[in-house]
């Protein structure tokens, strides 16, 4: 309510956020993650929420509370993700993928702990499916499909708009990790949307659930 003035414009909508990180194991004391806390997905929900969507929220691990008012789906890792959020899906006016997916995966999950001197000899990795790329196959016309992109670098605008096109995505929430006060962990960000139609829209730097309230004001326009 605080940044929406009270808008209800997703009342009757079903809205998906995937959220946080995945952990893929490869033995029960070692894991491939990434930075990413949840606090996007997390935002983004309870801004869904608070304009009147009914919200579901899958989430990796983190030590973030899920917002009371959404139904949150806690996953480990990417194929579990993968789970929840096609199942999800099907039904989902509104679908951000804020999710960091793992790229790649131990190809076997040892039952005991390897002795470390062992990893560099067993440790095979294989690619994880990419969940967005799926969604935008069976995404349907009454569908919007959101993905982001965690970029670095001068250049880092030009693997973002290739991702949107890609993915065949209705919009693109594209930021820069590699700044200090945004991006991943923290409770501030900044970002570029970019839209299916060529738009751009740049998002100065802000909290997270500003942002996701400005997010959503922008896409109440066509992509
Ligand atoms: N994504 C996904 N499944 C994956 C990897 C990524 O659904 N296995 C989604 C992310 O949730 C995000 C978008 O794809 O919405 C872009 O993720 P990103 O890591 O920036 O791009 P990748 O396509 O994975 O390419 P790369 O890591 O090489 O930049
Ligand atoms: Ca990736």
């Amino acid at each position: 309510l605080l940044w929406s003035g009270g808008k209800q414009d997703l009342a009757g909508k079903t809205v998906l956020v995937t959220g946080g990180g995945t952990r893929e194991f490869l033995d029960p004391v070692r894991f491939i993650g990434n930075p990413s806390s949840g606090r996007m997905g997390i935002e983004l929900a309870a801004a869904c929420a608070h304009r009147g969507g009914t919200v579901h929220l899958v989430l990796g691990p983190t030590h973030l509370e899920a917002p009371p008012e959404v139904d949150c789906h806690p996953v480990v890792g990417a194929a579990q993700m993968a789970q929840a959020t096609f199942a999800l899906f099907e039904r989902a006016h509104l679908t951000f993928m804020a999710a960091a997916v793992a790229d790649v995966r131990p190809s076997q999950i040892h039952i005991d702990k390897i002795p470390k001197n062992q990893l560099g000899n067993r440790l095979t990795l294989e690619p994880v499916e990419d969940i967005l790329l799926e969604l935008s196959r069976r995404k349907q016309p009454w569908q919007t499909l959101v993905g982001f992109a965690a970029q670095t670098g001068e250049d880092w605008l030009v693997p973002a708009a290739a991702k949107l096109k890609a993915k065949h995505l209705d919009w693109l929430v594209a930021n820069r990790v590699d700044l200090q006060e945004q991006g991943f962990g923290g409770d501030n960000n900044q970002a570029m949307l970019l839209s299916s139609r060529g738009d751009m829209h740049a998002i100065p730097l802000m909290s997270k659930l500003e942002m996701a309230h400005r997010l959503l004001d922008r896409m109440e326009t066509p992509a």
